[in-house]
């Protein structure tokens, strides 16, 4: 079982007992509510790395006003327990108070830039900003020697990996394949507030990003998703685009030849899900 802390000193002191024996440290940052794709990037983790902390905090700053803060799952022992079968050493889980001593509505931001108010960002202003606020803070107090993301949040990761850029962190990102289900529904702490209607229901999305994968252009496959989740019962879309990978922009040419992502945001009985899907065309 993984030792749990939630204040700094704690944290800092046991960090440094790891930094004296020359041990490596890597992160994975969730906001808990842990299922297999937790466990995924926790494995990810522990093969990589000598020691491993995976940090539990629901972040205030990246829920906007009307978002599901209040009602996000928490479930800190069940985390615990879920991770006795895992190598993750420490588990950080501080308050709103230790990660933000100045206060949640206090601490300088880490602003994700113009590409943080597209896609997800569009339908959340602010939630990327929030995210790398935490992510940099989490940087700073646990100074890993790598960190962990999963590819489910495509734009995250992207926007993670710029941040890295932009500051200069010598810092290794890790991304792991998304884990689904046995109906082929990416893993979410979300799912868990889907009713059994809704959980059948979100069975298109990952058939829209197989038959996605069937066309023979970028266009063709965003068009083929975007005409199967506008029909699909329950499903009310957000957005359905394919990107360039290199710079998560839209592609716009039909001719389009290398790796594009498809990327899709629905909500279904209440609940927003998001899904994508690395494909390649031409050459
Ligand atoms: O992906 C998540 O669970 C969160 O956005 C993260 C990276 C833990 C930051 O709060």
């Amino acid at each position: 079982m993984p030792a749990i802390v939630h204040s700094l000193a704690e944290l800092q002191g046991i960090r440094e007992t790891w930094r004296i024996a020359g041990e490596s440290v890597a992160l994975v940052p969730t906001m808990g509510s842990l299922h297999d794709g937790h466990k995924a990037l926790a494995l990810e983790a522990t093969s990589h790395a000598d020691r491993c902390v995976l940090s539990i905090f629901v972040n205030p700053l990246q829920f906007g006003a009307g978002e599901d803060f209040e009602e996000y799952p928490r479930s800190l022992l069940a985390d615990e327990a879920f991770l006795a079968d895992t190598l993750v050493d420490l588990i950080f889980a501080p308050s709103v108070d230790v990660m933000y001593p100045e206060g949640a509505d206090s601490a300088p931001s880490v602003s994700a830039g113009p590409l943080g108010d597209t896609f997800e960002g569009a339908s959340r202003p602010g939630h990327f900003d929030g995210v790398l606020t935490v992510v940099k803070r989490l940087f700073d107090y646990v100074s890993p020697d790598m960190a962990v993301f999963g590819c489910k949040d495509a734009q995250q990761l992207f926007l993670v990996r710029q941040m890295v850029e932009d500051h200069h962190l010598t810092l290794p990102i890790l991304e792991v394949e998304t884990v689904r289900d046995s109906s082929g529904l990416a893993l979410s702490s979300r799912n868990a507030q889907l009713s059994e209607i809704a959980r059948t229901q979100a069975r298109e999305i990952p058939r829209a990003l197989d038959e996605a994968s069937r066309q023979l252009t970028a266009l063709d496959a965003r068009d083929c998703a975007r005409d199967i989740l506008a029909s699909a019962p329950g499903v009310s879309v957000d957005y359905v685009e394919v990107v360039n990978p290199d710079t998560f922009l839209p592609l716009h040419k039909d001719a389009h030849a290398g790796d594009a992502r498809l990327i899709v945001a629905v909500t279904l009985g209440g609940v927003r899900l998001i899904d994508n899907r690395l494909l390649h065309f031409g050459q």
